[in-house]
C-alpha cells in the first residue's frame, strides 16, 4: 500500500519543512488539498504555494483540486510542480478537456468521486485516466469519520479497470483512513491511501506509516 501523508494537517508556519519530515517518514506521494471556498466550504493555498515547497522532496507531489472551473488552474498547477493532478466530475468544467490540459503538462491525471456520487460517473473517462481518486468523507475538511459504504465504489472502479485491460492503473482513497480501516481498503482494491489526521497525530509520523504499510500486508 502506498501512503500519501494529507498536508491539510500540517503545521503550515513550517510547510515546507513538514514536506521534507514526511518524505523522511516514508510518504510515497505529498497530498495537497486545494480547496476555492465555492467548490468546498473551506480555504487552504494555491498554486505559488506549491511552488515554493516543492524542494522539499522528490516524491510526486499529489495535487487534490477542490475547486470550481479546474480547467481555468491546470497549467498554474503543473508549471508550480504537480506530478499528479485529480480534480471532481462533479466540479463544472469540460471534463474531457480538462484531462487533456492535464495530459498535456505530461504529467497524471485522475478524477474524483464524492460520496454521494455513483463509481459509475468515472466509467467513460477510464480509459484516458491515471487515477481515481474515492472519497470517503465529504471534501472539505481533515479529521472526520471513514465512510465504509465507499469501498464496493473501489470494487467496481477496479473490476471495470481490469475489464478494460488498463495496466498500471490507481485507485486512491481520501478521508478517515487510519489503522482501523485500512486494510478494508487494501482488500476493496486501493492501492494509495491519503492519510491526514492519523500520520499527523501520530508522536512517530514514520512509524505510523510503517504501521499503516504493515497492515496491509
Ligand atoms: C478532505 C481532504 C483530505 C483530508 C484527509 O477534503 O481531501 O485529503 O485532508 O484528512 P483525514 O485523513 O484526516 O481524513
Ligand atoms: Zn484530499
Amino acid at each position: 500500500m502506498f501512503i500519501a501523508p494529507s498536508l491539510l494537517s500540517c503545521d503550515f508556519s513550517r510547510f515546507g519543512e513538514e514536506i521534507a519530515r514526511m518524505d523522511k517518514a516514508g510518504a510515497d506521494y505529498m497530498h495537497l488539498d486545494i480547496m476555492d471556498g465555492h467548490f468546498v466550504p473551506n480555504l487552504t493555498f494555491g498554486a505559488p504555494v506549491i511552488k515554493w515547497v516543492r524542494k522539499y522532496s522528490d516524491k510526486p507531489f499529489d495535487v487534490h483540486l477542490m475547486i470550481s472551473e479546474p480547467l481555468k488552474y491546470i497549467d498554474d498547477f503543473a508549471e508550480a510542480g504537480a506530478d499528479i493532478i485529480t480534480f471532481h466530475v462533479e466540479a463544472q468544467s469540460d471534463i474531457k478537456e480538462t484531462i487533456d490540459k492535464v495530459k498535456s503538462h505530461g504529467i497524471k491525471v485522475g478524477l474524483v468521486i464524492k460520496p454521494k456520487t455513483p463509481a459509475e460517473a468515472v466509467f467513460p473517462y477510464l480509459q484516458d485516466l491515471d487515477m481515481v481518486l474515492v472519497m470517503s468523507v465529504e471534501p472539505g475538511f481533515g479529521g472526520q469519520s471513514f465512510m465504509a459504504d465507499m469501498l464496493p465504489k473501489v470494487t467496481s472502479i477496479r473490476e471495470e479497470a481490469d475489464r478494460l485491460g488498463l495496466e498500471g492503473f490507481l485507485i486512491e482513497i481520501d478521508g478517515g483512513i487510519g489503522e482501523s480501516n485500512i486494510r478494508l481498503a487494501k482488500e476493496a482494491g486501493v492501492d494509495i491511501c491519503v492519510a491526514g489526521t492519523s500520520v499527523f497525530k501520530a508522536e512517530d509520523a514514520k512509524a505510523a506509516i510503517e504501521n499503516l504499510k504493515a497492515l496491509c500486508e
